[in-house]
């Protein structure tokens, strides 16, 4: 009883303090009713060189089928109209299973190295926040970036824990790189692409993304869970990657020169059919690069090591390239848990992640130095001329894995594990017992022990 003195006191100040505010001047531009209206699944790329492009593609509903994107150099004064440049999108309609939808994409250029953009991207009454990005330097200095497995399975209740974590815990990552398997079903927005891009929400629209695509980025027949034919059209309506690779698999195997590294995505899902064709064009960009370290990302790893998996090399060609090359680094994804070493004791060291909460149980390998599973994890990277350094953290933002590469003055490649990482999460997933034939599951405990009391 005690409250009903001021409520009664203030309730008419209140009122009148939001109709004088109301009558007065507008304090948004932004209408909550055309929410459903605005452009949606914005997301940076490149499509060429990061110090002076850069790509955005993103999605408008049906009505709204030509958009466009705004941009200008970023200012701390929110008085920049008067700079903006408008470019037109080239667009594409495309009906999917949640509806019909327009898909845009620009991609700006001439732009000055190691600057901030402000952009945002719409049409009429209906436009997205302006959100940033920098182009990069182009200089050979110390930079980071993200690596992320397969998100792929509940992916927006639980995968965007692992986007959303790793950027938070790195803000000054330059960008992200996603191992494939982003989704579950190719072809289809909801639960899968409809959930993936909300997922990383505002971060796609300020952390440019590269991706290479899984084995569930192509059609899955729902009748034969073993064939799969070209890859899903909305990985090229929703992504603008370089057009730099073989004819056929253009934006799915490309590469990306950012400042000192090259970045080189294979798509690995048609290996059989296509592997004189990626081997010779793999080896043509090892040879010519002239930066100081590439790194290899496909989603497959070079072994399987989910313990439902057949063993065995996977690529036996692209090993002994990699080998012949020192490559120094490959990060892959597809066995929904955590590996990381090194074959034969030379380099790559292979890294196969998870983001997403599908899980495997581990198939223990003798070339792996750590293994583990029932984790959400993200991985740092971190480059200079004269080193690379990886981290993986679990979405606690534990350390869970690193080590470094460095590169002597001869050219030499020297490998360090970080002597103090703490025990491996071996747990094996929940269900596991229904999942696996029961002699896998019965042999867990004692391979894990063998794994565990191996030399070292
Ligand atoms: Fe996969």
């Amino acid at each position: 009883m005690k409250f009903t003195v001021p409520v009664l006191v203030f309730l008419p100040i209140i009122i009148l303090s939001c109709s004088t505010q109301k009558k007065t001047t507008s304090s948004s531009d932004y209408d909550n009713s055309l929410l459903e209206q605005l452009p949606h699944h914005i997301k940076l790329t490149w499509e060429s060189d990061p110090a002076t492009t850069q790509a955005v593609c993103w999605r408008t509903r049906q009505g709204q089928v030509e958009s466009k994107l705004q941009y200008t150099k970023a200012t701390p004064s929110p008085f920049f109209e008067d700079k903006i440049i408008t470019v037109e999108a080239q667009s594409d309609t495309f009906t999917a299973d949640d509806g019909t939808w327009n898909y845009h994409a620009v991609n700006l250029e001439n732009l000055d190295p190691n600057t901030r953009y402000s952009y945002r991207v719409g049409n009429n009454d209906y436009w997205s926040e302006w959100a940033e990005f920098t182009t990069a330097t182009g200089e050979n200095e110390p930079f980071k970036f993200l690596y992320f497995g397969d998100v792929q399975r509940f992916i927006f209740s639980k995968g965007s824990r692992a986007i959303r974590q790793a950027v938070l815990h790195n803000p000054d990552a330059k960008f992200m790189v996603f191992a494939g398997d982003l989704i579950h079903r190719s072809a289809v927005n909801i639960e899968n692409w409809g959930e993936f891009f909300p997922a990383g929400g505002w971060i796609f629209e300020n952390y440019p993304t590269i991706a290479t695509p899984g084995n569930h980025e192509h059609k899955w027949y729902p009748d034969d869970k073993t064939t799969y034919e070209k890859i899903t059209p909305i990985w090229n309506h929703s992504f603008a990657f370089p057009q730099n690779g073989p004819e056929g698999m253009k934006e799915e195997t490309y590469y990306v020169d950012y400042n000192n590294i090259r970045v080189i995505s294979l798509n690995l899902v048609f290996w059989s059919k296509h592997k004189e064709t990626i081997l010779k064009w793999t080896e043509e960009r090892l040879k010519e690069f002239k930066g100081d370290w590439v790194i290899m990302t496909h989603h497959y790893n070079m072994e399987s090591a989910a313990r439902n998996r057949t063993p065995g090399i996977r690529y036996p060609e692209l090993k002994e390239l990699y080998e012949k090359y020192e490559v120094p680094l490959v990060l892959t994804g597809h066995e929904h848990l955590y590996a990381r070493g090194q074959m034969d004791g030379v380099f790559p060291v292979y890294a196969v992640s998870v983001a997403g909460p599908w899980m495997n149980a581990i198939r223990f390998e003798e070339w792996m130095d750590r293994a583990g599973t029932s984790l959400q994890l993200f991985q740092e990277i971190y480059v200079s001329p004269e080193s690379l350094r990886y981290v993986s953290r679990t979405i606690m933002g534990d350390v869970y894995d690193e080590f470094a590469i460095s590169k002597k003055a001869d050219g030499t490649l020297n490998y360090q594990e970080r002597p103090d990482l703490g025990p491996e999460s071996l747990v094996p997933p929940q269900n596991f017992e229904d999942r696996y034939d029961k002699e896998l599951v019965e042999s867990y405990e004692s391979d894990k022990e063998a794994y565990l009391n191996r030399d070292k």
